[in-house]
């Protein structure tokens, strides 16, 4: 069985294409990406109008590559004929898409595929509407079933799938409950899984998101967008350095909600302290950080921050008694979050799934092994046209 999967929500195009094979194993036949970062990085965060008009002008050269990585990419003998008057819904919003679909659906092939799954929320409409109506259109043409899938379930689902070799991935036995940690530019929300495929979600950010508050803290110290992995990077290098100097860091951040007896989150007061320790250091800016005061204070915020979700991670392990913690979103690629979480977790006798580096951030792998296991557990429930709708704040 064969799935097209597609994935716009943010900033991210993505097509991938997987193939089931026996005892619950998947290969990644093709993946093409295409990443947004450098339109956005002059705005510090993803905006949206830029951000569909992106996912429109890339995503049929995407299914393209995808296709023909798979080796499923064939040209027609005869075109296909009215291809333009089938593709009439998407005259009038989705003008630019249509431009590039047309051609492409009228001189290529039906390609052997079973299912198409797309990510219909949550995330940014007008972004996640380009992913939805490209499934619409190939589902018409070529008359392939659709599958909703909800960006979030992508994320857990990623690390549940283990690599065995360069292609295949499996979906390995899991203890459960399973405690899902999911940290990205939009999200941070602890999610319970009494069986995998079963969500429920018992905390939240209450504010910014962890991985957004990296991005903010990142502009603060003068770092590239998206934020994440450059603070990473200095707070990595202070810690290095610092333990040989046997020296304390002189800036310590709140660890805001860590004993609020819930599994809360918020992340501004973090970013708010050290918008002000910024200020006074620099005398209301106007002098530069030094590059040893940039360090510091990356990783007095990272340590703030990881503290602050490892903390509360392993209090609802606890309570629910959780045999696996699962990590996922584009902050499960931090290191240090890797580190401590896993060592913490090992003492618990706990087993911790995190994806590898390349799957954690947006991508389309996951969305199509999210339909994976849907097809696994018998449970792949497709949607007419109609039925198909993007939705910005669809919860788990
Ligand atoms: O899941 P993702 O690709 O997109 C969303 O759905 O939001 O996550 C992107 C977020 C960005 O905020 C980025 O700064 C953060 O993940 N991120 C990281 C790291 N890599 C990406 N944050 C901390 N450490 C990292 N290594
Ligand atoms: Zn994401």
């Amino acid at each position: 069985m064969k799935i097209l999967s597609i994935e716009t929500s943010c900033d991210e195009t993505g097509i991938a294409i997987l193939e089931s094979g026996a005892e619950n194993t998947v290969a990644i036949l093709g993946n093409a990406l295409s990443s947004q970062i450098e339109i956005h990085a002059q705005y510090g965060g993803v905006f949206p109008s830029l951000a569909k008009r992106a996912h429109a002008e890339k995503i049929t050269f995407l299914i393209q590559q995808a296709l023909s990585d798979a080796e499923l990419l064939e040209a027609i003998d005869q075109p296909a004929e009215d291809i333009e008057n089938k593709l009439s819904f998407l005259d009038e919003k989705e003008t630019d898409l249509k431009k590039h679909l047309e051609p492409f659906l009228t001189y290529y092939k039906k390609p052997d595929i079973d299912y198409i799954a797309v990510t219909v929320g949550p995330g940014l409409e007008p972004a996640l509407w380009v992913g939805v109506n490209t499934a619409k259109a190939l589902s018409k043409i070529w008359d392939i079933p659709v599958v909703p899938i909800n960006h979030m379930e992508g994320h857990v689902v990623t690390a549940v799938f283990q690599r065995i070799n360069e292609q295949d991935f499996v979906l390995a036995p899991i203890d459960t409950p399973i405690l899902a940690l999911l940290v990205s530019g939009g999200h941070t929300e602890l999610v319970l899984c009494n069986e995998l495929g079963t969500y429920e979600k018992i905390g939240q950010t209450r504010d910014d998101a962890v991985g957004e508050a990296f991005d903010k803290v990142a502009r603060m110290l003068g770092l590239p967008y998206p934020g994440g992995p450059a603070v990473s990077k200095l707070a990595k290098e202070y810690r290095e350095s610092f333990d040989k100097a046997q020296d304390k860091n002189p800036f310590v951040m709140p660890r805001p909600m860590m004993h609020s007896g819930d599994y809360d989150f918020s992340f501004s007061g973090i970013k708010t302290a050290m918008l002000y320790t910024i200020r006074d250091l620099t005398n209301q800016n106007t002098r530069e950080l030094t590059d040893e005061e940039k360090m510091a204070l990356a990783c007095a915020f990272e340590d703030a921050a990881i503290e602050v979700l490892v903390h509360k991670t392993l209090k609802a392990i606890e309570e629910y008694g959780a045999q696996t913690v699962i990590v996922g979103g584009g902050v499960a690629g931090n290191t240090y979050l890797r580190e401590q979480l896993g060592s913490s977790a090992s003492k618990l006798d706990v087993t911790a799934l995190f994806p590898e580096q390349w799957l954690a951030t947006d991508n389309a792998v996951m969305i199509g092994m999210a339909g994976m296991l849907k097809s696994f557990s018998g449970e792949i429930k497709t949607a007419s046209s109609d039925e198909l709708k993007a939705d910005g704040n669809l919860s788990l």
